[in-house]
This record gives C-alpha cells, sequence and structure tokens, in this order.
C-alpha cells in the first residue's frame, strides 16, 4: 500500500529522533545497536553505544581486541552472553567473511547470536532490502491496523503478521520504513494512551476507526467479556420521561439512564413491575432484549415502557428530606416508590438532546417510541 508507506515516512522525516546509530548505515553499527536495543531502551542505551563505537569505531577493531575488553564495555548491559556473541561474530567475519559483513539475511541468520528479528533488522536498516521487520512494537501496530484477533504471543501465529507487514513494504526506502514503524510504536502507538489523533496512518487503522483499540494488541487468552443483563423502562407522565444521572466513574460516567431494574429474570421483573406500578401493570408494553457491546462489558437488556397517569401513585410528594420532591431551575426532581436508591429527574420530551444520552438509551428510546411499537 503505496500511500500508507507514504504517510507513514512523511511523518517519520519529520519526527523522528535524533539518535547516533541513525547517523549511519554502516551494518557494524547498526547490528551494535540492535543488539543492545534488544536489551534495554533507547535512552539507556545511547550512552553504551556511543562509548562501545568510541573504543571499537570497526569491526576489525572489535575482532582484534580481548574478549575481556569487550565485557568491560558491555558492563551493566546485562545478558554478557550477547557481548560474547558479539565478539565471536567479529573474529568469524573476519575470517570467513574477510571482515565485511555478510549482508544476505541467511548468512546473517547464521551469525552467533542473531536470530530472525536482528537478521532482517540488519537487512533493512543496513543494506536497504524489501524484508519486513517485526519487534513487539510492530506487531501491535498491525493488530490494530487490522483488528487481528491472533495472539501475538503465539509464535505460530509470526506468519500471519510477517504476511500483513509484507503488503504495506514500500518499493525503495525499507531502511527507513523498518525505523517509522519503530518508531510509530515507541511515540504514538503505545502500548497504553495510544495518541491516536496524531497518528499518520490512522485512517488505515481498523481498530481507531471502531473505537476497539483497547482491545488489541491480543496477548495470551483474552479474557472473556463480562455479560451484564438487566432491565430499562422508558417511563413516561404527560410530556415527560423519568431519566436518572449515572454515577461519576466507571462506564458511561455522568451520562443519563433510564428507570433500571438489575435483574432479568422474569419472576424478579415482574415483582418489581407490580410493586412499581400496582394494578395498571395490565398497560405495560414489553419489547424485544437488546443486545449491546461495550470493550469489556456486554449488557442484554430487556426493554419495557409504560405511561403513568398518576405522578403521585409512582413517586412520593411530600418534602421531608428522605423524599423529596423538588424543582430546580430546570427540573423536577424526585423520587420513585420502591425504588430505595436515587433521584429520578421529570425532563421534558422536548428537551431529550439537551442530555448525554449514551448511544444504548438513544436507541431504546428510537424503538419505543410511538410509530416503533411493538
Ligand atoms: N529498537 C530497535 N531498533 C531500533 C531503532 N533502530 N531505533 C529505535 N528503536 C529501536
Amino acid at each position: 500500500m503505496k500511500i500508507f508507506s507514504k504517510a507513514l515516512l512523511d511523518w517519520y522525516h519529520i519526527n523522528k529522533r535524533d539518535l547516533p546509530w541513525r547517523k549511519s548505515s554502516d551494518p557494524y553499527r547498526i547490528w551494535i545497536s540492535e543488539i543492545m536495543l534488544q536489551q534495554t531502551g533507547v535512552e539507556t542505551v545511547i550512552p553504551y553505544y556511543l562509548r562501545f563505537i568510541k573504543q571499537f569505531p570497526t569491526i576489525e577493531d572489535l575482532a582484534k581486541s580481548e574478549l575481556q575488553e569487550v565485557l568491560s564495555f558491555w558492563q551493566g548491559l546485562g545478558y554478557y552472553s550477547r557481548a560474547k556473541n558479539l565478539y565471536q561474530c567479529s573474529q568469524l567475519i573476519k575470517t570467513e567473511y574477510m571482515g565485511v559483513f555478510p549482508s544476505s539475511y541467511q548468512q546473517i541468520r547464521q551469525l552467533p547470536g542473531i536470530g530472525d528479528y536482528t537478521s532482517a533488522s540488519l537487512c533493512a536498516i543496513a543494506f536497504d532490502q524489501k524484508i519486513s521487520v517485526i519487534d513487539g512494537n510492530v506487531l501491535r501496530i498491525l493488530s490494530r491496523l487490522f483488528e487481528m484477533e491472533e495472539d501475538i504471543s503465539n509464535n505460530q501465529n509470526k506468519k500471519i503478521f510477517l504476511e500483513k507487514l509484507n503488503s504495506l513494504l514500500p518499493e525503495s526506502n525499507n531502511r527507513d520504513f523498518a525505523q517509522a514503524l519503530m518508531e510509530l510504536g515507541a511515540l504514538i502507538c503505545r502500548p497504553t494512551n495510544p495518541v491516536c489523533y496524531e497518528c499518520p496512518v490512522k485512517k488505515y487503522c481498523k481498530a481507531r476507526e471502531n473505537g476497539t483499540i483497547i482491545n488489541f494488541p491480543v496477548k495470551g487468552l483474552r479474557k472473556a467479556k463480562i455479560i451484564q443483563q438487566f432491565s430499562y423502562i422508558v417511563i413516561n407522565y404527560k410530556d415527560y420521561i423519568f431519566l436518572k444521572k449515572r454515577k461519576s466513574t466507571g462506564l458511561l460516567a455522568d451520562m443519563w439512564e433510564l428507570v433500571l431494574i438489575s435483574s432479568n429474570e422474569d419472576q424478579v421483573i415482574s415483582h418489581s413491575l407490580r410493586k412499581l406500578f400496582g394494578k395498571s401493570i395490565n398497560s405495560i408494553n414489553k419489547y424485544p432484549k437488546i443486545k449491546h457491546v461495550f470493550t469489556h462489558i456486554i449488557w442484554e437488556l430487556n426493554i419495557f415502557k409504560k405511561e403513568v397517569k398518576s405522578f403521585t401513585e409512582l413517586c412520593y410528594t411530600d418534602k421531608t428530606p428522605r423524599n423529596h420532591v423538588y424543582k430546580t431551575a430546570k427540573h423536577i426532581v424526585c423520587r420513585i416508590k420502591r425504588i430505595r436508591k436515587g433521584e429520578y429527574y421529570l425532563i421534558p420530551i422536548a428537551e431529550l438532546s439537551d442530555y448525554p444520552l449514551p448511544a444504548i438509551i438513544q436507541k431504546i428510546l428510537l424503538k419505543t417510541s410511538k410509530g416503533h411499537d411493538e
């Protein structure tokens, strides 16, 4: 996809961090940086990289040094086997490749301490070859771009991610493309709090389009979504509707919802409805169940509608602090009899659009409005 890579590369050229190994395309330097970056973050690597390169500016310098010296320049980075492998590699390249770093994926892959990722990253970054370079950052980006359900921690899925990335590679400048993806993962498409609105490829991202970023990447077994089942009742009185404000934390915080019965069991529901509406229970409309899917939660809802003729039958009307009914400049606030908790607001139907109603509540209101009655 040409326009994808162009958008990404244009962004990279303006926003890339000024990192010392980006000043060179010498395979030796790229190799040192890639091995160091496997262990720790960019900020920590910079001083180690600069000291190492100052001491061993070429692969020849490394090959003719002593292992102990190399290890002392690695000290603090950990994983000393990696430093030993570096040293061995330099000897091998000196003897088998006359000191010239090999440029084919297979040859590089066979060097000690070099795996699929490092081999691909050297081919792309040092030799500008058209090859997919996939690290954890890139897995996360791909998984979000394409809403991929494949577990990124399962090695068997690697091929699927590789194929996806192959379809995005540009014809030229794969050197920058590989690093641009890593940069996107580090600066924009971060594991938590990604800055999607600044993303140069947001218009190609399915997870962004569908608001599902939080579900990706899939890592290990995906936790099952929580299913919540309960009932909403649309209660109308004259040209008003009863609404309640949700609490100010959690799902749909501070938005407005309908009168709620926290059960989906038929018996409990009919008991509650009878308590609420007494004899006039017969004129309650029942609607087909509605399912609403949030990122971690699924709501399965029973929907009812009831027109009440008498305010006093449903609500308390005395003005004691506990059972208060009062008017504000905009609302009548009341308590519904037999619903222990919560202030309900009597809202003119014509003014509903002034209230933040979640999509699911809007959907219910539409389904239960006149002309949609079933
Ligand atoms: N992580 C691995 N390789 C990198 C690179 N070339 N630049 C920044 N972070 C990296």
